[in-house]
C-alpha cells in the first residue's frame, strides 16, 4: 500500500499548481517577470538603450528583416541590420538527475512520494520552476554559426571584475541580482556564484561579440568600454524574462513529474502556441534539459523587434519525453 493515495496526489497536485499560479513574482523592465508576450514580438517597449536609432533605415528599406535582404546592407547601416540574422533565446532545464533515475527505475511508491515532495518542493523555491539563461546566441541564416568574433571586445572577470561593472560600473543592480539568480550554469552552480560569472563571460565572448550591431560605433556618444557587454546581458535577460517556458507548458498542462512521460508532440505544440514558430526542445538521457527559441531581427539587437520563426535544428528528443523536476 502506498502512503498516499492517488486521489490525494491528485488534490496535492491542485493545490500546488493553484499557488504556483498566483505567486508574486519580481516585475523586469516593467513587465511581469514569468511574464506573458501579448503579441508575437518581443522587442522592448520604448528604447532603454544607449543605441543609434534605426527607424530611418527601416523606414526606407525593403532589407530591414535579417535573413531576408534582397540586397547588400550598405556600411552605414551596419548598426541596423543583423548580417547573422537568427537570434536565438536559449534556455536551460537543469532538472535532478536521481529524479530521472526514480522515474525510470523507481518502485511504484517512490515515484509516488518523489512526485509528492517535487511539488512541495516547487512552491518553496522559483528556480524549480524556472527555465534558466544559457544565452542569447545569433546563427548564420543557414543555421551555421561563428564564435568569439572579435577577441578585443571580450570580456575578463579576471580583469574587468564583472560583478562590479554590472552593478557598480553600469549601476545596474537589480540586473546583476536577477542574472546571480537565473543566469546559472546548474542549480548547485547558484552557490558557487564563481560558475555563474563564468557562464557569463563565456556567453558573451562566444556569441555576443559576433553581433555586429552591438559594435561600439553603433552606441551614442560617450561609449564606455564594454558598454556593449553589459547591454547584452541585459537584452538577453529581457528577451527570456517573456519566453516563460515553464508557464507556457503549464498553460497546456505540462508539469515536472516523475510519473509519466509526454509526447514530444505535445510539449512542442504547446511551445509553438506560445511562440509563433517550433521551438526546439533537447534532451539529456530521454528528459528535457534545453530549450532555444528563434527570431528573425529588425534593427538594433538591442532596440529591434524580434520575430519569431520555426526552430532550425532538429529535437534530439524521442517520440516519449521526460519532463523531470529539478
Ligand atoms: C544580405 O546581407 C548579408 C549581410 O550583410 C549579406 O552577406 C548578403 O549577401 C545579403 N543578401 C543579399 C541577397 O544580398
Ligand atoms: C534530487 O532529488 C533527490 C531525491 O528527491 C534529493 O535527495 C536531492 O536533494 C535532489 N537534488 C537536488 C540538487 O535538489
Ligand atoms: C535503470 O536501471 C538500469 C539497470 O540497472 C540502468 O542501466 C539504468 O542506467 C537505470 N536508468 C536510470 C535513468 O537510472
Ligand atoms: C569585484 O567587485 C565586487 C563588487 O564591487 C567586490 O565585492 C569584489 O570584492 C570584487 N572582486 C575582486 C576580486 O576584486
Ligand atoms: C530534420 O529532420 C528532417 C526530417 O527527418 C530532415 O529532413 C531534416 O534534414 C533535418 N534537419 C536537420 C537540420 O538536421
Amino acid at each position: 500500500m502506498y502512503g498516499i493515495n492517488s486521489l490525494t496526489l491528485a488534490a496535492l497536485t491542485l493545490a500546488a499548481q493553484t499557488i504556483v499560479a498566483t505567486s508574486a513574482y519580481a516585475p523586469y523592465f516593467a513587465k511581469s517577470f514569468h511574464g506573458h508576450r501579448t503579441s508575437a514580438d518581443s522587442s522592448s517597449e520604448g528604447n532603454v538603450y544607449p543605441v543609434k536609432d534605426c527607424s530611418a533605415f527601416i523606414d526606407k528599406s525593403k532589407n530591414s528583416w535579417s535573413c531576408h535582404n534582397t540586397s547588400a546592407i550598405a556600411t552605414e547601416d551596419q548598426c541596423c541590420f543583423e548580417n547573422y540574422g537568427i537570434l536565438m533565446q536559449a534556455q536551460f532545464w537543469d532538472y535532478n538527475t536521481t529524479l530521472l533515475s526514480v522515474a525510470v527505475n523507481g518502485t511504484a511508491r517512490d515515484i509516488v512520494k518523489a512526485d509528492v515532495q517535487s511539488q512541495v518542493d516547487s512552491l518553496y523555491d522559483d528556480l524549480k520552476r524556472t527555465f534558466t539563461i544559457h544565452g542569447l546566441w545569433n546563427d548564420h541564416c543557414d543555421g551555421k554559426y561563428s564564435s568569439n568574433c572579435q577577441p578585443d571586445l571580450e570580456v575578463s572577470d579576471e580583469r574587468d571584475n564583472l560583478t562590479h561593472l554590472i552593478g557598480v560600473e553600469f549601476n545596474e543592480p537589480e540586473l546583476l541580482a536577477v542574472m546571480k539568480r537565473y543566469w546559472i550554469n546548474t542549480l548547485k552552480s547558484n552557490v558557487a556564484d564563481q560558475a555563474s560569472i563564468a557562464l557569463w563571460e563565456h556567453e558573451y565572448n562566444k556569441h555576443g561579440t559576433c553581433m555586429n550591431t552591438l559594435n561600439p560605433p553603433c552606441f551614442d556618444s560617450g561609449f564606455k568600454e564594454h558598454e556593449q557587454a553589459v547591454n547584452f546581458y541585459k537584452k538577453t535577460v529581457e528577451i527570456w524574462s517573456q519566453l516563460d517556458t515553464y508557464e507556457f507548458l503549464a498553460a497546456a498542462g505540462i508539469y515536472p513529474t516523475v510519473a509519466k512521460q509526454y509526447k514530444l508532440a505535445d510539449v512542442q505544440r504547446a511551445l509553438a502556441d506560445a511562440h509563433g514558430g517550433e521551438v526546439y526542445v533537447g534532451c539529456l538521457d530521454g528528459a528535457i534539459d534545453e530549450i532555444w527559441y528563434y527570431h528573425n531581427l529588425q534593427g538594433n539587437v538591442l532596440t529591434g523587434t524580434y520575430k519569431a520563426i520555426d526552430s532550425l535544428t532538429n529535437s534530439t528528443c524521442k517520440e516519449n519525453v521526460w519532463y523531470i523536476p529539478k
